[in-house]
């Protein structure tokens, strides 16, 4: 993986434990104790179907259930927002899966794996192909090429696209690798079109960077481009690092009932995406 060579990222560089592989909270559990995904094994008292549990936990019928403290769908999509900055990873061809329908019939599909290498555990270990940190990497790239395409290198401004409104987006493809397509968007990371949400999020951060790359070179007209960029980046860093723990991390923590959020307005009140009724 090509990592951003800035000072910080060094460090990364120099901790080989953190570059690739997912750290492990269980032990890993494999059908043939390698790398052979668990299969539904009716011998196997431990298994738990994961179909059974989605449909236990997400069936919600007609009915449109609200989440108790009333947040918005702002705060769901931070939560990808916030993964997209610290993890990606990459996926293969899996095994056909059988999978469980609504009326307990099956149906097959190909299902995806992650990539996996024989790690030091001696079992195979997923890997992350993005940078681990909460460092804006979802706005500017986990790799110094992709920073560099979307760069202008004019007075520290990141590249952006004109809606038919006139407002500031996301840049077109085109406008990043020169490849002709202009109706796809990108951002620091790839997944940035997954959902409207998650793009629009995707979109406000690369316009807060060029906010604060405009007031940074108003306020002092001599700085270079670089030092520009580098100083509304670590503005955006910090802004993304903020919201995470103070706000979205302070609720999820407290979503088992006690919410110790103690007035902080975003996500309970502005509603991005608001619920009808
Ligand atoms: C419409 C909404 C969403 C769509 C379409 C979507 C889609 C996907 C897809 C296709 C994957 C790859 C799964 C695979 O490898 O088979 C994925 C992974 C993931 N998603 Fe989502 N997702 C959505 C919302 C969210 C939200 C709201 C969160 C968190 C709050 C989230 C967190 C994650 C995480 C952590 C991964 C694993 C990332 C990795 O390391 O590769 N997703 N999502």
């Amino acid at each position: 993986m090509a990592v951003i060579t800035d000072s910080f990222r060094d460090i990364l560089d120099s901790q080989e434990d953190v570059t690739d592989e997912f750290r492990r909270i269980t032990i890993p559990v494999y059908d043939d104790n390698l790398s052979e995904p668990r299969k539904n094994d009716p011998s196997d008292t431990g298994y738990v179907d994961a179909a059974q549990v989605a449909l236990q936990i997400f069936t919600q019928g007609d009915q449109s259930i609200e989440n108790d403290f009333n947040l918005s769908a702002l705060w769901i999509f931070w939560g990808q927002f916030l993964d997209h900055d610290i993890d990606l990873t990459p996926v293969q061809n899996g095994p056909e899966a059988e999978l469980l329908k609504d009326d307990d019939s099956f149906f097959d599909l190909d299902v995806m794996r992650s990539v996996f290498v024989i790690g030091e555990s001696g079992v195979a270990e997923q890997q992350n192909i993005v940078t681990p940190f909460i460092d804006a990497s979802n706005v500017y790239g986990s790799t110094e090429t992709l920073q560099d395409a979307l760069r202008t290198f004019e007075g520290g401004l990141l590249k952006t696209s004109t809606l038919a409104d006139g407002s500031s987006f996301l840049p077109t493809s085109d406008q990043v690798f020169n490849d002709g397509v202009t109706g796809t968007y990108v951002a620091g990371d790839v997944r940035v079109q997954e959902n409207t949400g998650l793009t629009a999020i995707q979109a406000t951060f690369v316009n807060e960077h060029n906010y604060w790359a405009g007031r940074i070179a108003a306020a002092d007209p001599s700085l270079t481009d670089e030092e520009i960029f580098q100083q509304a980046r670590a503005v955006v860093e910090a802004l993304i690092q903020k919201i995470s723990y103070e706000e979205f991390l302070d609720l999820s923590r407290n979503s088992s009932g006690h919410l110790s959020h103690s007035g902080r307005p975003s996500f309970k009140s502005q509603r991005a995406f608001p619920v009808e009724g």
